[in-house]
């Protein structure tokens, strides 16, 4: 079996545990101040720990519940065993499994599963991205002005978050922006076209990894806020079609500047709308 093949094994089956728990609505508890993690988390980076040692003894794997598990060859594996961990323990059917396997730094294969709507969104280097078996690529809107992008504000640090600066001049100019909660669906969605772009300040290795490789496979661009490579190390990430990057960055550069096309509205007692 190819390490592809191996990982959509893993992230169904993952997926599968995952689905039997959503039905139950399991209970969540903090491990931040906002930050959840339920059960079906920890069940789910069990299953996918144990499939992964027992197929690859030697690879190394970062995982977000269990962090960091030594290997002794050039590959490693990130593990987000559910992303969208708030939506699931409220029971807001957007929520994913994703795995992604690196020979030497270098992205090789990921997976995207999203249980609820059996879609498999799956990519390797240099053969494309794929949803459940067929190519996927991403949109062909030419200007903001005609896209529909996403973005997500991680629990973590919520109070150094700047990202809604970001967010309202998107809002302005685009034909909306979407925050539904999952990160690695967000990157799937800009690799088949669903959404025209994504960006979010803050994310971790697992969130990125196999849906990174899924948007360049399909066609499309990443990079930091500035317009430096994309890296797993982060942690800020912009992807999008690749034709509508330039002209985000210009306005990503404008922000950081401070320079606004839009002022916010001020607030008062009695709001126009
Ligand atoms: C989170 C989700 C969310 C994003 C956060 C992530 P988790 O992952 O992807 O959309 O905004 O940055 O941490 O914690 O549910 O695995
Ligand atoms: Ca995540
Ligand atoms: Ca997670």
């Amino acid at each position: 079996m190819s390490y592809l093949e191996t990982s959509i094994e893993i992230a169904r089956e993952a997926g599968a545990l995952l689905a039997e728990y959503y039905e139950r609505r399991v209970r969540f508890e903090l491990k931040g101040e906002f930050d959840l993690v339920t059960e079906a988390d920890r069940a789910s980076e069990r299953l996918i720990l144990e499939r992964l040692h027992s197929h690859y003894p030697s690879h190394a794997v970062m995982a977000e519940e269990t962090g960091s598990h030594a290997g002794s060859s050039e590959y490693r594996w990130y593990v987000d065993p559910l992303d969208g961990t708030t939506n699931f323990a409220h029971g807001f059917p957007v929520f994913n499994v994703t795995l992604a396997l690196e020979r030497a730094g270098e992205l090789i294969a990921g997976v995207i599963f999203d249980p609820t709507r059996n879609e498999l969104f799956t990519a390797e280097k240099g053969a494309g991205a794929f949803l459940n078996g067929a190519p996927i690529h991403v949109s062909s809107a030419t200007r903001i002005l005609d896209s529909l992008v996403a973005t997500g504000f991680p629990s973590r640090k919520r109070h150094q978050n700047v990202n809604v600066h970001f967010y309202y001049q998107l809002a302005m100019i685009s034909h909306g922006v979407r925050r539904a909660g999952s990160a690695a669906i967000d990157l799937a969605y800009v690799a088949c076209g669903r959404l025209d772009a994504f960006w979010e300040f803050g994310l971790n290795p697992w969130d990125m990894a196999a849906g990174i490789l899924l948007v360049n496979e399909a066609g499309g661009a990443s990079s930091d806020m500035k317009g430096n490579p994309a890296s797993l190390r982060g942690p800020h990430l912009l992807v999008d079609n690749s034709s509508i990057h330039a002209e985000i960055l210009e306005l990503f550069a404008e922000i950081f500047r401070g320079e606004y096309r839009y002022e916010m509205p001020g607030i008062s007692p009695e709001p126009v709308l």
